[in-house]
């Protein structure tokens, strides 16, 4: 079927509506880097902060969806462009909700972060990147990723033997190896508050 066959519906309640009563300005805030860069551990500190605010959130982590929504996924490049695809929808449809949105994905590949600009509107999307160095993510390797990609129990393990094309315009850099998770949280709490996010 096309999608021209298939008219929107337009809603009664619109999304302004939802945000206001929600006093918040909906938004994705995207954080990228290597497997172990500390992009849930800082998801989650953030979502705490900003639950403490009272603000309305939800978070989108790669581990978890790929055990529901994108369990028929794979580390393909298709595979990672069509995992951060659907998540770009689904953010779309929490930001339309009127929800601020984190999510926390490897997202290794330029265009496909470019895709979620184009899609949810660069105003509402804070590119987060994590650019923890390798040999850092390596030594804590939370989940002994790492030591299996090097043993070659698994291949195409990203920063090992697959890519990471770092952002080159990120609006918010912070290296998790320096800067503490707390510290890190003001940082982007203290954007979110300039950008009137927050
Ligand atoms: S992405 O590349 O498609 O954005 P995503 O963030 O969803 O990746 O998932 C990354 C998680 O999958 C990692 O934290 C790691 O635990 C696990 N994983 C399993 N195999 C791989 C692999 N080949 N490359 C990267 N991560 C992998």
């Amino acid at each position: 079927m096309t999608t021209s066959a298939v008219v929107w519906q337009e809603t009664i309640i619109i999304q302004g509506d939802r945000a206001a009563q929600k006093a918040q300005s909906p938004c994705v805030i995207w954080f990228t880097g290597l497997s172990g860069a500390g992009k849930s551990t800082l998801a989650n500190a953030l979502e705490a902060a900003l639950f403490e605010r009272g603000k309305h959130s939800y978070l989108l982590d790669g581990d978890n969806l790929r055990h529901g929504l994108n369990q028929d996924l794979g580390f393909s490049e298709a595979d990672r462009t069509e995992n951060i695809r659907r998540v770009g929808e689904v953010a779309k449809l929490f930001v339309d909700a009127g929800l601020i949105v984190l999510a926390a994905f490897i997202s290794p590949f330029q265009m496909d972060r470019a895709s979620i600009k184009d899609l949810i509107g660069d105003d509402h999307v804070v590119e987060v990147y994590l650019d923890t160095p390798l040999s850092i993510c390596e030594k804590r390797d939370p989940k002994g990723m790492y030591r299996k990609a090097r043993n070659g129990e698994i291949t195409g393990f990203t920063g090992i033997d697959s890519p990471y094309e770092a952002p080159e315009s990120a609006d918010i850099v912070i290296n998790t190896g320096a800067v503490s998770i707390a510290d890190s949280v003001a940082i982007i709490l203290a954007y979110l508050d300039r950008h009137s996010f927050t």
